[in-house]
């Protein structure tokens, strides 16, 4: 037995086995087994189905989302309401691929993205939606144009965000005119009332000219007054610039006056009839 001929295997198999590896990231699922593609996409904008989300305390697990179904049309409002704690920003940062879902699958214009690799997730955010966040996460040591400027020095990189300062900046500028704050431009955060910072948020989620606004409850620290302002300015976006935008809210009348209302509740999404107050119905 020891005295059989050994085959040696050439060194170029090495080669060709070495190309089939892949560099997998932590972070990264086994790759979709296929690229299902929503039948609605032309429809829906993005698209979740079977959604589940537990979140791990200690030994136990939270189960949040229990199998959640979700669509947003192109070009349309649609409301999130549920009660405290039913996993309404839960389906924001899933559908924002800040988190990733238990199982389900999210859909982006027909194309499947909560199986994305890292990088391509991340530029996939930075590139195609706009983020309003609960609590404005704003950076305390920019003033209001450094921080509407961030999105776009990281999606750029650095070299060509300083090619291109002009017309980035004046793009920024240009934004916060819009939300109203001109007159601040080089103010931070500490000095902004509630409602100055959430039209910051705003602005520097437009950065970018995503496809879609993702806003976790745009008017919910803010006075009846600042909040109708505040969803206004989102209804004009829609209105005159086409914005899809899904936005999360405990306030009735807000969400009366989207074009689609969802209910979170149970884990589950239920769809709501509106009273037909169309956000584009010339509110501003
Ligand atoms: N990172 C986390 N780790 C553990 N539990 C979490 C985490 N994030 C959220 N939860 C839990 O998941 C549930 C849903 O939270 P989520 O923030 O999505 O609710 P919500 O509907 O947005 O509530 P609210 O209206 O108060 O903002 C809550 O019970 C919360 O405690
Ligand atoms: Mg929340």
């Amino acid at each position: 037995m020891s005295n059989s001929t050994t085959t040696i295997k050439p060194h170029f198999d090495l080669a060709k086995r070495a190309a089939s590896y892949r560099v997998v990231h932590p972070e990264d699922p086994a790759p979709a087994p296929t690229l299902r593609v929503h039948p609605d996409s032309a429809r829906d904008l993005i698209y979740a189905c079977g959604l589940t989300k537990s979140y791990r305390r200690h030994k136990t697990s939270v189960p949040v989302l229990k199998g959640v179904d979700f669509a947003a049309e192109r070009g349309k409002i649609t409301a999130i309401i549920g009660q405290s704690g039913s996993g309404k920003s839960t389906l924001l940062h899933l559908l924002g691929t800040l988190d990733r879902p238990d199982s389900g699958e999210i859909h982006f214009a027909g194309q499947r993205i909560d199986s994305l690799p890292v990088r391509q997730r991340d530029r996939f955010r930075n590139e195609q939606l706009g983020m309003i966040f609960q609590f404005y996460h704003l950076l305390p040591e920019l003033t209001v144009l450094e921080n509407v400027l961030a999105p776009a020095m990281i999606s750029k990189g650095v070299f060509s965000y300083w090619r291109n300062l002009r017309p980035i900046q004046a793009s920024a500028k240009k934004w916060i005119d819009l939300v109203g704050l001109g007159h601040r431009m080089n103010h931070r955060p500490c000095e902004l009332s509630g409602g100055e910072m959430q039209r910051t948020a705003i602005a520097r989620a437009l950065i970018n000219d995503p496809s879609i606004l993702l806003a976790d409850e745009p008017t919910g620290n803010l006075d009846q007054e600042t909040g109708a302002s505040i969803l206004r300015l989102l209804q004009s976006l829609n209105r005159d610039h086409g914005l899809t935008i899904v936005m999360v809210t405990h306030d009735e009348s807000v969400a009366q006056s989207c074009d689609s209302i969802v209910r979170l509740t149970g884990g589950k999404v239920e769809r709501l009839p509106t009273l037909g107050i169309a956000a584009n119905s010339g509110t501003n």
